[in-house]
């Protein structure tokens, strides 16, 4: 028996921690899922690419196409009850490589995600201590504090720690309670800034703008957007998913759960536009500032709100630090379990080990803005590059690497759809064939190889 099957074999069969409740489960996943694209991101392509015509898309790509990567990352996680990088080796030694990548992709993630999570944690500031200026220009606002050297960088460690925290007191106390708690106030919080939103005077032109389906955007592009955004927003191809699975119980049915998750996270996504467009054309903004949103067009309503800016503005930020803080723990812990496994270390250390470099890759990160914004390897500055390469190339890839494993190696069909014939042709056709192809095209479109 090799080491690393050894590894694999003690790993596998000591008290590994498991979730206390499916509840808890649920809400662990959802809150990976649920971050910073379902609040900016889904509302504004969702109105770019058709309103309700892009709705409808997203739900049958993400009940179909999507919900295969998901079901598969929980059943490996569940069946071989390890992290990504041991889970993938003992389908096959070779596919460690697999597993080593998702986590390589994470800690990369890490490196800009954490970044903005320090920009949350400025607003959340300013609002909180009314020092953010009235009447000036927010992009500029923006800028600049994005190109200061010292205060995002500590903002970002800060969000660093405040991640980190959890995955080192471990899986129940850890990561499940503050889910557990994160999660209902972040979802008490949406409910009632949309509830708000729709007592402004623009509240029917932003429901159109999000709404009003607009069949004529139907294309292979808007096609493709909804797929990335999809895949993006459930967090899969990065591990995350294997790591959270393996936590799993015997007993816990995988195509509920994951169509649970899946309706959550659509919900969430669909309420966020309900919330934030409603505000944006009350006040005659522009709805397609994009990445931007969030920053500088929100902070514009905030100010124009009649009564209660500041604690609307507190309550916002608030929401998408959960939001973005959950599926930060969860990055993390990708790494932190796999590190755990592989080299035999305390969950401790792995958490030391897996922020410390997080901590190193975030400082090109946030000077991308400031000091590095000239620096560019192919064009792009660092923040952009580490987005790009990970949620263009890399994510892709390895998505499309775990269907392969999962439709053509490790067919977990029996296991997964429990005897139902139609399922089971279903789930084959989709995990060999459909899902890998649209992949394959995702990736060569990230690519630039082929253009749409
Ligand atoms: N799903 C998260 C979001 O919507 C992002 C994320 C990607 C989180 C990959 C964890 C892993 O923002």
């Amino acid at each position: 028996m090799s080491n690393e099957t050894q590894v694999k074999s003690q790993q596998g069969q000591a008290a590994r921690p498991e979730w206390t409740s499916h509840m808890g489960f649920i809400l662990a996943t959802l809150g990976s899922a649920v971050g910073l694209g379902n609040i900016w991101r889904f509302p504004y392509i969702m109105g770019k690419y058709g309103g309700a015509a892009f709705l409808l898309v997203y739900m049958v790509l993400m009940c179909t196409a999507c919900a295969i990567p998901l079901i598969c990352e929980l059943f490996i996680g569940k069946k071989f009850k390890l992290a990504t990088v041991l889970a993938y080796q003992s389908i096959k030694p070779q596919f460690k490589y697999i597993g080593w990548m998702q986590v390589y992709t994470v800690i990369i993630i890490s490196g800009f995600y954490f970044v903005v999570g320090g920009w949350i944690i400025h607003y959340i500031l300013v609002y909180l201590t009314n020092t953010i200026p009235h009447g000036i220009n927010y992009s500029a606002y923006f800028g600049n504090f994005a190109a200061e050297t010292t205060r995002p960088l500590v903002y970002a460690f800060l969000f660093l720690i405040a991640s980190a925290i959890f995955p080192y007191r471990g899986v129940n106390k850890g990561i499940e309670n503050a889910s557990k708690i994160m999660m209902p106030l972040f979802l008490i919080m949406l409910v009632f800034l949309v509830i708000v939103a729709q007592t402004l005077p623009g509240a029917r032109e932003g429901l159109e703008f999000v709404f009003k389906p607009d069949f004529s955007k139907f294309n292979a592009e808007m096609f493709l957007v909804a797929f990335g955004q999809a895949l993006f927003s459930l967090s899969v191809g990065i591990g995350a998913l294997i790591t959270y699975g393996s936590y799993l119980g015997k007993d816990t049915n995988l195509v509920e759960s994951s169509y649970t998750l899946i309706f959550g996270e659509t919900l969430i996504a669909v309420s966020a536009g309900l919330m934030i467009f409603p505000a944006v054309f009350s006040y005659g903004l522009n709805p397609g500032e994009g990445p931007g949103l969030v920053f500088v067009t929100l902070p514009q309503v905030f100010e124009q709100l009649p009564v209660a800016g500041n604690i609307f503005a507190i309550i916002f930020f608030i929401l998408l630090f959960f939001a973005a803080l959950t599926s930060a723990i969860s990055i993390l812990e990708a790494a932190i379990a796999s590190f755990r496994e592989v080299y035999k270390m305390s969950r401790q250390k792995a958490t030391l080990i897996v922020s410390a470099i997080s901590a190193v890759l975030v400082v090109p990160c946030s000077l991308s803005f400031g000091l590095m914004k000239d620096f560019k390897v192919w064009g792009k500055t660092v923040f952009d590059l580490f987005d790009f390469s990970t949620s263009s190339i890399l994510m892709p890839l390895s998505t499309l690497l775990l269907c392969l494993v999962a439709g053509w190696v490790l067919r977990p069909s029996d296991e997964i759809v429990n005897g139902n014939k139609i399922l089971y042709f279903l789930f084959n056709v989709l995990a060999k064939y459909v899902t890998p192809i649209l992949l394959l095209v995702s990736l060569l479109c990230g690519l630039g190889i082929i253009k749409l």
